[in-house]
């Protein structure tokens, strides 16, 4: 795994805009996108570049079982905020929150059957989650609907007025599809994401661990600030 070591999360959102920039250059037309703090610095550098994404389709991972999308804390609202609202797309697709969850999981299946994923960027949970793919997730999985571990639902409620609020299951692409990509970018910034990033670099490669399944695909690459780099 090709390993980029940056200052902070500000460099590190300017790097994997870089990469994106370089990838559609190259003739990427699909992006799969991640939501979370962690790549709110790459949109950032995405909307105020003159890149124009308009004959670009854009993938995300998961959603919020339960919340649609007008909901402030959906993640189709956030991808509008950060992203969709600036710079127009050809086409965008999300897990619809209110989807039945079998019809839901086959239909966003064939969304990225029909469009395949030329980059993905991931961001990183706590316990080396990716999308919502928890710990113990099979590495065969696709979309489906995944109960949050308590873990997940107490970094999360930092976007929530009371943990409470903070929805117990979710639709997250499957860690199959995450794979099926042709490039991955990983970023992870803070302490806090140290451990989890040592485990996914250096660990064996364990359902335990999500994101250590990255070191069987061939095309990864990491961007992480020195906090995050340092057990590693
Ligand atoms: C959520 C998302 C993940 C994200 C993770 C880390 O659980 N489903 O895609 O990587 O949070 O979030 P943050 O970037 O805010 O640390």
């Amino acid at each position: 795994m090709e390993t980029i070591i940056v200052k902070d999360n500000i460099e590190g959102g300017k790097k994997a805009f870089e990469l994106i920039k370089s990838g559609m250059a190259e003739g990427a037309k699909v992006l799969g996108l991640a939501t979370g703090s962690t790549p709110v610095p790459m949109y950032k550098a995405m909307v105020e570049s003159d890149l124009d994404f308009s004959d670009m389709v854009a993938l995300n991972l998961d959603e919020y079982f339960g919340l649609a999308a007008d909901n402030p804390q959906s993640y189709h609202y956030f991808m509008e905020e950060q992203l969709f609202s600036h710079k127009p797309f050809k086409e965008t697709y999300i897990p619809n929150g209110l989807g039945e969850e079998k019809s839901e999981c086959a239909r966003y299946d064939q969304v990225i059957v029909d469009h395949p994923i030329d980059i993905q960027i991931l961001g990183i949970g706590t316990n080396a989650h990716i999308g919502f793919n928890e710990p113990g997730t099979s590495f065969d999985t696709t979309t489906r609907k995944v109960a949050l571990t308590e873990s997940t639902i107490e970094s999360n409620k930092r976007n929530f007025d009371t943990v409470e609020e903070v929805p117990r299951y979710a639709y997250s692409m499957g860690i199959q599809s995450i794979l099926s990509a042709k490039k991955i970018i990983l970023m992870a910034f803070g302490e806090e994401k140290a451990e989890a990033i040592k485990k996914t670099l250096e660990g064996p490669v364990t359902e335990e661990v999500p994101a250590s399944v990255l070191q069987q695909h061939g095309n990864v690459i990491l961007i992480v600030d020195e906090a995050a780099a340092k057990l590693i």
